[in-house]
Parts: C-alpha cells; structure tokens; sequence
C-alpha cells in the first residue's frame, strides 16, 4: 500500500494564523490604499465565512452546487474508471459534500487510498479531515491547510492522483493569477494522472446574478463578512452594516463581480496594517469576481498550460460542467 507508514488520520499545516495576518495586513495595504479598492477572496473564510458559504449551496438560485453535484453523481463512475486514482486531492474542499460522490465511486473500484482535503480554513480541514477518517474505514485522510496559490508543491506523492477543484472557484480567481494556477496544477501530475475541475457556464445574465444576490440576503451576509474578518483580525473599526451588497454581471470579462459599496463616508481605521482608509460615500471594494466559462475556453486555458481535456461532462441545460483533464507531454523535438 503507499500510503503505509501514515498514520490513518494526518493534518499538515502550511498556512498558520500568525502568518497568515501578516498576509491579510499585506493585501489589506495593497488592496484599500487607493481606489479602485478591492480585497482577495481567501479572507472570506473563517468559520463564519464557511458556515455562511454551506447556506449557499443550499439557496434555490444558486444552482451551481445542485448541477454540479447531479453531473458527479451521473457521471462519478466513469470518472473513477478513467482516472483510477490511489490518491483524491481535493483543492479548496470546504466540506467535501460533492467529494463523497467521488470518494463512493473510487472505493468501488477499490484504487482509492488517500484521500488530501486542501483548504486555507484551518476548521474546516480539520472538521472534514475527522468526519471523513470516520465514515470511511481503511481511507487514509492527510488534510492540508495551505493557500492553492502557494501551496500545492506540498502535497506528497502517495500513487497515481486525480486532483479536483469544484465549485467553479478557478472563477474566483484573476487572469494571470488562474494561469499561473494551472500551470502549477499541471506540475502535480505525472503521466496517467487526472485534473476534475468544475467551471460554471456563461449563461443569462439575470440567472447569473440572482445566485450571487439572492432574496434571503445569505450572499450578502457573506459578503460583509470579509469586513469583520478586517475587524477582529486587524483591529479595524469598519461600520460593517453601513455596507451593501453589490453582485453585478460584466459582459466583457464574461464575470460577476461582487462588491461591498459605502452608504455613506466613512473614515476606517485598520491598525494591524497601520493605515486609514477614507471612503467616500457610493464609493465601492471589490471583494470577489466570479468568471463563467465556456467549453472553448476551457479548452484554451487547459493547452496553454499543457493539458488537454479528456471528458467534458455536463447537465441537459449546459448550465455547470465538469472538465476531465490530463498532462500533455511534450515531445523533445527531433533533430532532421
Ligand atoms: N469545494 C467546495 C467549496 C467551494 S468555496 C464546493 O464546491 O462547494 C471555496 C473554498 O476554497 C472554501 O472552502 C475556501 O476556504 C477555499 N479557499 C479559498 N481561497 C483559498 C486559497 N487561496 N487556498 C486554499 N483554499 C482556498
Ligand atoms: N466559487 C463560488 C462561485 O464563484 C464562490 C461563491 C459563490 C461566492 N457565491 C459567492 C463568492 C458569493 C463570494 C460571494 O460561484
């Protein structure tokens, strides 16, 4: 077995809390000094944060999580036979419910050994690590607690892998900062390895921005919740509820953009990062964007970064799909 020697339950912690304030104080400086002013998206999940974000897969206008969770469940079989994984990683796995999907239908096949939730919320890796030891006997769990941006040289090599990131969070991420993501993906897998990533489909605009505004006010709860993350871990005086939710469809960029906009002035005060913001009234932050795809583009992204796609799995109204993908090794080329 290669994951012998492990212990059947491990947690490995790459991103730890003292670290990662100097990081949120760096982005915090970076990001709120000047307009236009944005924060990164990893600051949303603390434990709120990521008890917020389950009560979002649960909204009926948020659909990605129920179309991507039917397309694993029709077509997790075939993942499992294609890709025969000893070890499943799984990128930003929150709480790994789609993954169970998986996990079924690989330990069917009896390959599955090693199972790495990776996720920079240090609770949550620990929470899915134990529920997960728990509900699957003979499963070794190595939980990593790591930022997907930093991190992914880490994660130890047990067996031939296929590693997952759902939730179309690669939309979460800018440009430059998704290809350079990938190219690292693609540095995890050696000849016979996989990549499942999940990418929410362009669609009708007003059905894009209901999932990121919806009427029970989740998202926008999420939303301010950034703010008081600032609060307690910076020492900040941010009037969190002076804020409103802003989620908006951009054309052009084909993306949500969400942001939190000022109701009035407010002079802020963030004394971990030695700064004060001045906002004006109206005047907005950008906390997250939110990319949707199309199977072209997948196609584009996945070849510039020396992967191509073996399967494209989607539901009958082309709303979310599943890209199955694998490395391309390049030829040397031959001298004539
Ligand atoms: N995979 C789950 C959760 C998606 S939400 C699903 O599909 O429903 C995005 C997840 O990525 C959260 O659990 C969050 O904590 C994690 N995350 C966000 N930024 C991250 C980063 N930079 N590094 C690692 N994990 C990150
Ligand atoms: N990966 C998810 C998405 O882009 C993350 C997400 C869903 C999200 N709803 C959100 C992020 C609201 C910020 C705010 O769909």
């Amino acid at each position: 077995m290669m994951s012998e020697g492990l212990a059947p339950l491990t947690v490995a912690v790459h991103s730890v809390r003292r670290s990662a304030r100097d990081e949120l104080a760096a982005d915090v400086r970076a990001g709120l000094m000047r307009p236009p002013r944005w924060l990164p998206p990893r600051w949303f999940y603390d434990e709120e944060g990521s008890r917020l974000f389950d009560l979002i897969t649960e909204l009926p206008e948020y659909y990605q999580t129920r179309t991507e969770t039917a397309i694993l469940r029709d077509h997790a079989a075939s993942i499992a036979a294609l890709a025969a994984p000893e070890a499943l990683i799984e990128l930003g796995a929150g709480s790994c419910s789609k993954t169970r999907v998986l996990i079924d239908a690989c330990r069917a096949r009896r390959t599955l050994r090693i199972f790495t939730p990776f996720d920079v919320s240090d609770n949550v890796v620990w929470r899915t690590s134990h529920e997960l030891v728990d509900e699957y006997p003979g499963l070794t769990v190595y939980g990593m607690v790591g930022d997907f941006t930093s991190h992914l040289g880490f994660i130890p090599r047990l067996g031939r892998r296929l590693v997952v990131f759902l939730g179309s969070t690669i939309g979460n991420l800018e440009g430059d900062e998704r290809n350079a993501f990938l190219h690292e993906v693609r540095s995890l897998l050696d000849r016979g390895d996989t990549f499942l990533c999940g990418f929410d489909l362009v669609k009708d605009h007003a059905e894009l921005v209901s999932a990121y505004d919806d009427s029970a006010g989740v998202t926008a709860a999420f939303n301010r919740n950034v703010l008081r993350v600032v609060n307690r871990e910076l020492g900040a005086d941010f009037d969190v509820d002076a804020f409103a939710h802003v989620a908006l469809y951009d054309p052009t960029h084909e993306r949500i953009e969400m942001h939190l906009r000022a109701e009035r002035p407010q002079a802020v005060h963030i004394p971990g990062a030695e700064m004060r913001v001045d906002l004006a009234g109206g005047e907005t932050v950008r906390t997250e964007i939110s990319a949707k795809f199309t199977r072209v583009s997948v196609e584009g992204m996945l070849a510039e970064a020396s992967m191509q796609l073996e399967e494209w799995f989607t539901d009958p109204a082309e709303r979310f799909a599943l890209a199955l993908a694998s490395p391309v090794t390049r030829r040397r080329p031959t001298r004539r």
